[in-house]
């Protein structure tokens, strides 16, 4: 199926230009840590198909009229569910990541039991400016569905902008409210958003009145959890037709340190009437289905767990979750199996080498503790190539021994072409 970069989309040259010169609100420093660096191999495509690929890229559908605004709060709500049970009422997600969450890696999240998946976090300014940024940053294919594309963002105008030039090929429109880390607090986006709520309502309040798809967001807690709901109730009065909610404060960036809050996403679940999305504490299906019934969320979203595991959704557990007796069983599914598969997606869905690098070192994380020389000789490489990777994976499996992945005998069911289809 043809790579979507937004070919039709390209600005001139000179506007191009105009891109390097940030408009106050941002800072520069921020901004140029959002731009790939030309001379790094690392930043190239990793796939010569890349350039047929972006030039088969297909024609934006034509702008469809705005459907007609929602007369009452009830109307909006019911536009909310229906969307939402349009898509099939997609329950568990790949929860955005910036180089991580991109699209071989959603396409193999989907194969194991992903129902919807996030685009890493997009910057919109620079997006709806800079035509290399966009095609590096952003390429979809007919069956990455349902998608959430994210961006963050400070300008409403900015945003809608951006939103824009996606909108043909998602299914919502996110903006990220959630980021912690010091480039956002550079920047003057994500979690540090918090400070300027009249600034987030009118984020969510433009682009939900100008944009074809539903607008949802993600957020974190406030340590209160009164102003958690009063934060979420705005942002659904604002437009909002979907919140996910991680269930960490700014302040709790380390998600290994700090257990997030299931109580206060069930108390954002219970207050608001668009879906809500849990996120935090999703390492195996057992986390899906507590963490559903605990607080009631519509879905969930899991990060850090999936990166060493995407097969996680169809029941398959890391050693490190396995059960103490011995009720899950070697699937027969090995992490290196699914670096392979990973690959084989990244040759039909060119992205930069910079984001496979980073996925071939979490789902080998374990084999690579075993066997560091070959983590070594990978960090050594400069230029990667496909070649080299499918013969260090080759190399680790003579290395002896495996990295399997358990999954309750129960749940060992595959479908005719031999993808995972239970949730265990
Ligand atoms: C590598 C990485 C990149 C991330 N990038 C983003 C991002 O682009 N946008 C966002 O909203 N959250 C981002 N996050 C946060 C996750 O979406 C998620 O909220 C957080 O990791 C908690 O989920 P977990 O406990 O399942 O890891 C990122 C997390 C990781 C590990």
């Amino acid at each position: 199926m043809p790579l979507r970069r937004l070919a039709p989309h390209l600005p001139s040259p000179r506007r191009f230009l105009r891109s390097l010169n940030p408009s106050p609100a941002m800072s520069p420093a921020a901004d140029a840590a959002h731009l790939a660096t030309a001379a790094d191999p690392d930043e190239d495509l990793c796939s010569s198909a890349a350039e047929s690929a972006a030039a088969a890229a297909e024609e934006v559908a034509p702008a469809r009229p705005l459907p007609r605004p929602p007369v009452s709060a009830e109307e909006r709500i019911e536009r909310a569910w229906s969307h939402w049970r349009r898509l099939g009422a997609p329950r568990l997600m790949v929860a955005p990541m910036v180089d991580n969450s991109e699209l071989p890696f959603r396409m193999l999240c989907r194969r194991y039991g992903a129902d919807a998946a996030y685009t890493p976090m997009l910057h919109s300014r620079i997006f709806s400016e800079n035509e290399k940024y966009r095609s590096m940053e952003f390429t979809t294919c007919k069956e990455d569905r349902p998608l959430f594309v994210q961006f963050c963002a400070n300008d409403p105008d900015i945003l809608l902008q951006a939103a824009k030039m996606v909108e043909p090929y998602c299914d919502y429109v996110d903006i990220n409210f959630g980021c912690p880390q010091r480039i956002a607090r550079r920047g003057n986006y994500g979690a540090f958003l918090m400070d300027n709520l009249p600034l987030v309502k009118s984020l969510v309040q433009n682009l939900s009145a100008n944009l074809h798809v539903p607008v949802s967001v993600k957020i974190r807690i406030f340590p209160r959890l009164e102003d958690t709901l009063a934060y979420a109730k705005m942002l659904e009065e604002a437009g909002a037709s979907l919140v996910a909610v991680h269930g960490r404060t700014r302040d709790e960036k380390d998600g290994k340190k700090f257990r997030a809050d299931w109580d206060a996403i069930k108390a954002v679940k219970d207050a608001l009437r668009v879906p809500v999305l849990a996120n935090g504490n999703i390492r195996h299906m057992e986390d899906v289905n507590n963490c559903l019934e605990h607080t009631g969320a519509d879905g969930v979203l899991s990060a850090e767990t999936l990166l060493e595991n995407p097969a996680l959704f169809a029941g398959f557990r890391t050693k490190e979750w396995k059960d103490d007796g011995d009720e899950n069983g070697d699937s027969g599914l090995d992490q290196a199996d699914l670096v392979i598969e990973y690959l084989k997606l990244c040759e039909q869905y060119p992205v930069p080498w910079r984001m496979v690098r980073s996925h071939v070192h979490k789902m080998l994380g374990d084999w690579f503790r075993v066997h560091p020389e070959v983590r070594e000789e990978l960090n050594k490489q400069n230029k990667l190539t496909f070649e080299w990777l499918h013969d260090m994976v080759l190399r680790l499996k003579e290395l002896g021994g495996r990295v399997p992945l358990y999954r309750k005998e129960s749940a060992l069911q595959t479908t005719a072409n031999g993808v995972a289809a239970s949730n265990a």
